[in-house]
């Protein structure tokens, strides 16, 4: 018998991999693994019993590893279980950062009462809220994982050029990227060629703040900005200023901080990448298959 602890909202599909040798809950004290998305495991006190955490998404910056390392703990994550749903939610931030869909939705409703004037007063006024079109633009997509492939593969369908970037990137990668895809042997050379940057890399002690003055400095002018990885990667100050001068058009970002909100061209979404039941499904059957398969037969995948 196996006593499971889930932290969060975890999907059916992926508890019911675990059959009656398991007990799940949400109050366990002494688990054998825990089942967690994105509840903050750093304060949490484990249990000398706890062998597996398995996080069900990709980040495991909510999760002490170095701590779970030294105690025998295997820490699980669950890649490429949550890409589709990260790379459309990119794909509409593509779309955000240029045609200003946010502030001009923002901007018809200011219209409510205007009766019959409503028409003429959006013609009068929609010139503010144009942008450009990304076909034939060139999109850097820093971080070539499965989130990355996926967003590097539909924004070119969409017409656009992609240079690619990541450190780690093993050439068999190539099969699942656009043909015509030009890759780069540093960050410099994205920061050169790119219309629109994409992140898609995890925040760790070497990224954490990667883009900030410095790194805007070597940007194209009006260059536009996805980060659906994590907030921390951009310095919040930083391109606050950098939106004041025009360097950087617009910042799309799936973590929204006190600093950015409400800055113009800053579209800031609530942590929305893997939230469809997709997602969630396949995240938390990836993840209770690892325990499963860690706890029944020692398999570390
Ligand atoms: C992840 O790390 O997989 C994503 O940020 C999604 C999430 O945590 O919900």
């Amino acid at each position: 018998m196996y006593d499971i602890l889930t932290l969060n909202k975890i999907s059916q599909i992926g508890l019911k991999e675990l059959d009656d040798k398991y007990t799940i809950s949400d109050s366990c004290e002494n688990p054998d693994g825990i089942i967690v998305r994105s509840a903050a495991m750093h304060e949490y006190a484990f249990s000398d019993k706890t062998v597996a955490v398995a996080r069900a998404g990709a980040g495991v910056n909510n999760i002490p590893v170095d701590e779970c390392t030294k105690k025998g703990i295997v820490v699980f994550n669950t890649p490429g279980a949550n890409a589709n749903a990260v790379k459309e939610l990119v794909i509409a931030g593509l779309m955000l950062s240029s045609r200003k869909v946010a502030a001009a939705y923002d901007w018809c409703k200011t219209l409510k009462g205007e009766g019959e004037n409503v028409g003429k007063l959006v013609e009068k006024g929609k010139s503010q809220f144009a942008g450009p079109e990304i076909l034939g633009k060139t999109l850097g997509v820093v971080g070539l994982g499965a989130i990355g492939r996926l967003v590097a593969v539909a924004a070119n369908g969409l017409g656009m050029k992609i240079v690619g970037y990541d450190p780690y990137f093993n050439e068999a990668l190539k099969d699942q990227l656009p043909a015509d895809t030009e890759y780069v042997d540093s960050l410099d050379a994205v920061y050169e060629k790119a219309d629109y940057i994409t992140l898609h890399l995890p925040c760790t002690k070497d990224t954490k703040g990667m883009i900030n003055a410095d790194t805007m400095a070597k940007m194209k002018d009006g260059v536009r900005i996805l980060n659906f990885a994590r907030g921390e990667l951009v310095n919040g100050a930083d391109l606050v200023d950098a939106m004041s001068n025009g360097k950087v058009a617009a910042y799309v970002t799936d973590f929204p901080s006190d600093e950015v909100i409400g800055v113009d061209g800053v579209t800031a979404l609530p942590h929305l990448g893997a939230s469809t039941p997709e997602s969630e499904e396949n995240c938390a059957y990836m993840a209770a298959v690892e325990i499963r398969d860690f706890l029944e037969k020692g398999n570390i995948k």
